[in-house]
């Protein structure tokens, strides 16, 4: 996939926006609703998730494409006292202020964090509140060294279809390397051959309930 040009910025069905990658026919998140799958596919499913599973202080979370940074904004505004995170983020096309200053997300979520998450500085970790620390990288996932000790992989490439080279099982080995025991990955696609995928590498996959008014199935895995 070459750098991306001539993006555009749509609403979905919650009244979110997204951005639309003309050339390859492709949105940063569903149709149905961008916050809503910000929500429930990455916050829900798999950072609270593993807040609720307890047993480790301050989580660390490893995200596949920052994009628009809603995943989070959404994810700092939950991470309290007893659920902090080190939010670490690869990004190997970040998008241009004058792009995300358009979306309408500053009426949806906490405006001020929001602010803070898109101005943090890359390739640093930044503390954007004592409870999220965010370390925007600017990066190619598929050929920059990955962090370890990783509790939370938000997956959030665009789909296999469009760009299969970031669903390889070479890829996702690397992955999960960076996985420590009891880690929770989950993403939006629930396709049978991921699923197998994430299982030959060792992984407990389930296929868990979508967004209400998106996707009915999405997939959570987690290391043993
Ligand atoms: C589905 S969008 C992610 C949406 C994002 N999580 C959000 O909350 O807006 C996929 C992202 O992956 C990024 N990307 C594509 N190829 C990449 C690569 N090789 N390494 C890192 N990021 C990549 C894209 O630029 C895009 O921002």
């Amino acid at each position: 996939m070459e750098q991306k040009v001539n993006l555009e910025i749509e609403i979905t069905d919650d009244g979110s926006a997204t951005i639309l990658v003309p050339e390859l026919n492709e949105h940063y998140h569903s149709v149905r609703g961008a916050l809503t799958e910000s929500n429930h596919i990455y916050r829900d499913s798999a950072f609270l998730h593993r807040c609720n599973m307890g047993g480790t202080a301050r989580l660390r979370l490893l995200e596949i494409g920052f994009g628009t940074g809603l995943n989070a904004v959404v994810t700092a505004m939950v991470a309290k006292e007893q659920n902090p995170v080190h939010y670490i983020t690869l990004e190997k096309y970040p998008l241009d202020s004058d792009l995300t200053s358009q979306l309408n997300y500053n009426k949806l979520v906490d405006k001020d964090l929001y602010r803070l998450i898109l101005e943090a500085e890359w390739n640093n970790p930044v503390a954007i509140t004592p409870y999220f620390t965010l370390e925007k990288r600017s990066a190619d996932y598929l050929t920059a060294d990955l962090p370890s000790g990783i509790d939370v992989v938000y997956f959030d490439a665009f789909a296999p279809e469009k760009q299969p080279e970031m669903w390889s099982a070479e890829a996702f080995g690397r992955l999960v390397n960076t996985m420590n025991s009891g880690a929770v990955l989950t993403t939006y696609c629930s396709k049978g051959v991921i699923r197998r995928l994430l299982e030959s590498l060792g992984l407990t996959v389930e296929r868990i309930a979508g967004p209400a008014g998106g996707k009915r199935e999405i997939l959570r895995a987690t290391t043993p």
